[in-house]
Order: structure tokens, then sequence, then C-alpha cells
């Protein structure tokens, strides 16, 4: 495995030559970092599972370079999803759409939907341009950690997590830290009215005002087959409480106006909620690498991307309860 710094244009379009040679790409997006492979090519998508320990039905995001190319992966496509692609393309928000069949099984877990993003990151989009100059027609890519882990959103945090199982001809493209921190709002297209699946950047309230559809707040009953959407995920080593006080020796994570209790690790302090949202994955992690037993989170107020924060909190908070 190579970590290349400082990504130059040649860099990419290295590197869009290893995913057609099958090989994966770890590479920084807006959100989080992403573990992309040739999502056309069974064997190179299969290494994604066996590098995350993913189950097999769980399925892959699609990234692609811009709008024009949802149309060759997905059909009956919804005016309303049009819409939310011209506005919030590219960006943190993955449309499921009906597939083509150019979405095979592999990628959509059996499902007849497939995942589709355009990433909001200069590195990621010159990736997926320089792939497609090549014959390419998308990179799949899940968040680049082993299963039910805490996505990264440093090119350090995909070492830490995947480096011992890369092969020498895989490659980390190194973008710094990811300027949202936490994964796409996943919107369901396949029914009358989008569906959320997943919380983030992009919320509620600015779907409804491109759609013109109200859209349910909690997606808390949806059962679909998504891998956030499990009980538990999104968790570091240590044990996850969400809580209004830490004893001595706990981490805390808390906005910054809150102060640590006596004798807790302060792990973060954020002083907004985007801040809240960039600090949050890394600061579990750095409780991890501290070998801290317990994390006490305090939850952020409010909707939108407070939402989708207390989403990943409850998640990560679940481990040991299951
Ligand atoms: O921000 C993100 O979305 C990041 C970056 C790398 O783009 N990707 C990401 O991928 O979070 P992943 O695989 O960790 O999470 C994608 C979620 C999974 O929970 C998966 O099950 C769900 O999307 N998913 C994919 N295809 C789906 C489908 N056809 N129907 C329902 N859920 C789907
Ligand atoms: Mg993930």
């Amino acid at each position: 495995m190579k970590v290349i710094p400082n990504c130059t244009l040649d860099d990419i379009r290295k590197a869009a030559q290893a995913l057609k040679n099958e090989h994966l790409v770890a590479f920084p997006t807006e959100t989080v970092y992403g573990l992309g492979a040739d999502a056309v090519n069974a064997k190179a998508v299969s290494r994604i599972y066996s590098v995350k320990s993913r189950p097999k039905d769980h399925p892959l995001i699609v990234h692609i370079s811009s709008l024009i190319q949802l149309h060759r992966w997905a059909i009956d496509v919804p005016g309303y999803a049009i819409k939310l692609a011209k506005d919030f393309w590219p960006g943190p928000m993955t449309l499921i759409l009906k597939r083509s069949k150019f979405a095979k099984d592999f990628i959509t877990g059996g499902q007849d939907s497939v995942a589709l993003r355009v990433p909001d990151h200069l590195i990621a989009l010159d990736l997926l341009t320089e792939f497609e100059k090549l014959g390419g027609f998308g990179i799949a890519a899940p968040s680049a950690n082993r299963f039910g882990a805490v996505s990264p959103t440093t090119a350090e945090a995909v070492v830490d997590e995947l480096g011992e199982f890369l092969s020498e001809d895989e490659l980390i493209l190194n973008g710094g830290p990811c300027s949202i921190g936490i994964e796409s709002t996943i919107i369901d297209c396949t029914t009358k009215i989008p569906r959320i699946l997943r919380p983030g950047a992009i919320t509620a309230e600015m779907i409804e005002t491109t759609t013109g559809y109200k859209i349910p707040l909690s997606s808390k009953n949806i059962k679909v087959r998504a891998s956030g959407s499990l009980g538990s995920h999104y968790s570091p080593s240590a044990n996850v409480v969400i809580g209004t006080t830490a004893q001595p020796g706990d981490g805390f994570i808390a906005m910054e106006n809150i102060p640590t209790p006596t004798g807790g690790i302060r792990l973060a302090s954020p002083s907004s909620i985007n801040q809240y949202a960039r600090l949050f994955y890394s600061a579990l992690r750095e409780g991890d690498r501290i070998k801290l037993g317990k994390i006490v989170v305090f939850q952020p107020h409010g909707e939108g991307l407070a939402e989708a924060i207390r989403n990943r909190l409850e998640k990560a908070a679940n481990k040991k309860q299951i």
C-alpha cells in the first residue's frame, strides 16, 4: 500500500489506472474517505468486501463524475430525483434509484435499486474523470473502514483501518481532513415521495425546498438493507455513552461552551454544528488511540446536521447493548 501526499494530476492518472487494473484506491471526499474499486468489475469489487470484512449483501454506493452518468446506472428516475441531483451534486447526497442492467448484483447486493453519488471533492472528481477517460463508468466506494467501525476522515485514519489489508499496488490518496466529516445523506427515490434513509448534511428542509414534498423527519422506523441503518455501527473500541456528565478518566465530547467535568479527558470542543460533524469521528478515534474505556458524548441540539450527528452517536452508543 502506498500513501500519496499532495496528489498531482499525474498521481491521479496512475490511481485511475490502478483502479482499471482491479486494485483498490482509497480517496478523500467531502464527507469521509472512500475505498474505491471499478464498479463494473466483479473481481475488483469483491476485494472491497474482503478488505473491509463486509457482509456480501450490503450494497455499495457508485460514485460518478456528474449527473450525465446517472442515466447509465438508473432507470425510471423520478423528476424530483433530477431536481435533487441538479441542486445538490456534486455534494454530500446519495440517491437510491431503480437500477439499470449496468448495476449488477455485486454492487446492489441483489436489490433492484442502486445508490449513486457525485462527491464534491477535487481529488475525487479528478479521479472519476480520469477513470472515465480510461473507459471506466463509476467507482464503487464504501467508507474506508473495517465493517462496523468509525468512518475515516483523514488519510492517516484510513492507514490505521485498512493499511495492513491493502496490497502493495493499492493506494491511499491523501487529501487532508474531510470538510464535512460524516457520511452523505441517503435518499430513497424509488417511491412516489423521497424518504431519508440516512441523515446527513443535505437536510430534510433542503430536500423539501427542492422537491416540494414534505419529508418525515425521523428515519428510525425504516427497515432497509443499509449497513448504516443497522442498530450498531460507526463504533470505536471504547464504550460510547450518550450522557451529561463524565467520571474521572472518561473521554468527553461536547460543544465548547460546556465545561469538562472534573477528571474528564476532553476529546473535542466544537464551536459550531459544522465543526462538531467535522471533529466527531476523529475525536472517537483519538479516544481509542489513548485507550480510553469510555467516551461520554453530549448530544448536539437542533435539526439538520445536528440530527445526523445524533443518528451516528446513537449507533456508536448501541454497540455494547446488542
Ligand atoms: O458519504 C458517503 O456516503 C461515503 C463516501 C465514501 O461517499 N460512503 C459511504 O458508503 O458512507 P457506505 O458503504 O459506508 O455506506 C453507504 C450506505 C450503506 O449503508 C449501504 O447499505 C447503503 O448506503 N446503500 C447502498 N446501496 C443501497 C441501496 N440500493 N438501497 C439502500 N441502501 C443502500
Ligand atoms: Mg460505512
